[in-house]
């Protein structure tokens, strides 16, 4: 854990006098011209360079120049593109730390005296721009290598920590402040959204209902909020027959954790956080085609970003009361699995025709909503999950898709996704949809069939919205899990803690 744990420091040396592995120089393709040679010059380096470095963001140049009238044995070139964008700067941070962390460089030094003027032209504070900075250094840096071996045993750690341990930001003293805050709460979501990115990646066998329980139980201790674990017996006797049936193919158990951070004095709001768990989704007796089938170990990413969400609304101490509910389970086939055809009965009294033992994700939320909205009388509900490929086929990769029975919610959530970077654009709800899941048996079935399928599958968990009137889908199924390509770092990326928060913090 510790080697992720990147140490900030606020320093307001002179260029020349920044020890550092790499000192980082930041510019825009039109401070560039302006500012760039004098630097090179002061510095004692050839400004030939500027030639070929255009400043696009996230380029970058390294220049070595050891002896010369600096202390830093490197410096890059970092580009931030026209300079005018939070994400172009977000695409920087994260580039610079991909590269120091490809050279092995561990202490890492960014001039940020351009930082004001940089927060001018983005149209945000410094404190965004230092925490941006820093979340993108942790996302840039982190590595997933503890299943490598050597690493197993935690205890026998090879001293070569990964990633960069220190990181120095160079700031007007005028600004220092501004920065250490910023750069603290960007230090806590990024550690947040590492944790939640550690427990994608697990795979099944790591990583069991019982095990999420296990990470919320320690999470809740250490960052003192309530986390209460309901195990089978219990979730059996209230009923959650979305959840059970899902589990039933199962060797392992099933559990439902609720995660409870009240703040210190009156809570504005009480919000209702729900993550899909599914630890892997085998497709269970509707099996899923072998290919890339190892990829659903992280159909439990809601979960994760949830629990992210609540440590870090913990941590950042927010005035808010938020509750964040995990059905967890694997879902697998078995002589005593669930099987297509069947009807189950939800936590909430409405029966479901299983058409495909594939669409689970939506049974376990189903049970989740219903305890969620009758337990807490939450004033917003928001659901996380890695529901439907078919979202991947709307909108790709990089983009989650939203659904909301309130236009308010929505247009408060697309615009945290548009300030947080991550993403979401809304579909619809509306009642046409409702056709596909009807089902002949019972009161609705589990799937839509062909077309829409994000649609219909978030048209099933409206049912058991039933009359609350603020609640949101965000099915993650795109941007949780980055498929492998070509050299870049793939896997889980913890996507919504970061968006989550920003709406947290907009609340607050
Ligand atoms: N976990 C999957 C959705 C998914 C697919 C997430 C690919 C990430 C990448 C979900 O449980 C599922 O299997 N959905 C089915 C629904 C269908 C059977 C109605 C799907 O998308 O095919
Ligand atoms: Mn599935
Ligand atoms: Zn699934």
């Amino acid at each position: 854990m510790a080697s992720n744990d990147m140490k900030i420091s606020i320093i307001e040396k002179s260029l020349d006098q920044v020890s550092a592995d790499l000192l980082v120089l930041p510019f825009s393709s039109s401070s560039l011209k302006k500012e760039a040679e004098d630097v090179l010059v002061a510095l004692g380096f050839d400004v030939q360079v500027l030639k070929d470095f255009k400043a696009d963001a996230g380029e970058v140049v390294i220049l070595y120049g050891e002896g010369k009238q600096n202390k830093a044995s490197r410096i890059a070139l970092l580009g931030l593109g026209e300079g005018k964008t939070l994400d172009d700067w977000r695409k920087a941070s994260v580039s610079i730390a991909s590269k120091a962390v490809e050279m092995k460089l561990e202490q890492v030094a960014v001039d940020c005296f351009g930082i004001e003027a940089l927060a001018a032209q983005t149209g945000q504070t410094t404190a965004t721009l230092a925490a941006a900075l820093v979340e993108g250094c942790s996302v840039g840096s982190y590595r997933f290598d503890r299943l490598k071996s050597g690493k197993l045993d935690k205890k026998k750690s090879d001293g070569k920590s990964k990633g960069i341990a220190e990181l120095l930001l160079r700031v007007d003293a005028e600004l220092s402040e501004d920065v250490e805050k910023g750069a603290a709460e960007g230090k806590i979501v990024a550690s947040c959204q590492k944790m939640a990115r550690d427990l994608v990646n697990l795979p099944g066998n790591y990583l069991q209902a019982d095990d999420i329980s296990k990470a919320a139980v320690e999470s809740g201790k250490k960052h003192g909020y309530d986390v209460t674990v309901l195990h089978k017996k219990q979730i059996e006797s209230l009923g959650m027959g979305g959840l059970l049936a899902v589990n039933q193919g199962s060797f392992y158990p099933p559990t439902f954790t609720v995660l409870d951070y009240k703040p210190e004095g009156k809570a504005k709001l009480v919000v209702a956080l729900v993550g899909k768990g599914v630890t892997f989704d085998s497709g269970g007796i509707s099996l899923k085609p072998s290919e890339n089938m190892g990829e659903m170990k992280s159909d439990m990413s809601g979960a994760a970003s949830v629990l992210g969400t609540v440590e870090a609304a913990s941590r950042l101490g927010l005035p808010l009361h938020v509750i964040g509910f995990i059905p967890a389970t694997d879902n697998m086939p078995s002589g005593t699995a669930l099987k297509p055809g069947d009807v189950i009965t939800t936590y909430s009294g409405i029966t479901v025709e299983v058409g495909n033992t594939d669409a689970e994700g939506r049974l376990i939320l189903a049970d989740a909503l219903t305890y969620a909205k009758e337990k807490y009388k939450p004033d917003v509900i928001i659901d996380l999950a890695t529901l439907t490929g078919a979202c991947i086929v709307a909108l790709g990769y990089p983009v989650a898709g939203l659904f909301s029975n309130n236009d308010k919610l929505a247009d408060e959530i697309f615009q945290a996704g548009q300030q947080s970077g991550e993403k979401v654009w809304r579909m619809p709800l509306w009642d046409v949809y409702d056709e596909q899941i009807k089902s002949d048996v019972a009161d609705v079935n589990n799937t839509g069939g062909r077309g829409a399928g994000s649609i219909t599958a978030a048209k099933f968990l409206e049912k058991f919205i039933d009359s609350h009137k603020n609640w949101a889908h965000i099915d993650i199924a795109g941007p949780s899990f980055l498929p492998k390509a070509g050299g870049k770092v793939s896997g889980g990326t913890g996507f919504g803690v970061s968006l989550l928060v920003e709406l947290l913090k907009k609340w607050s």
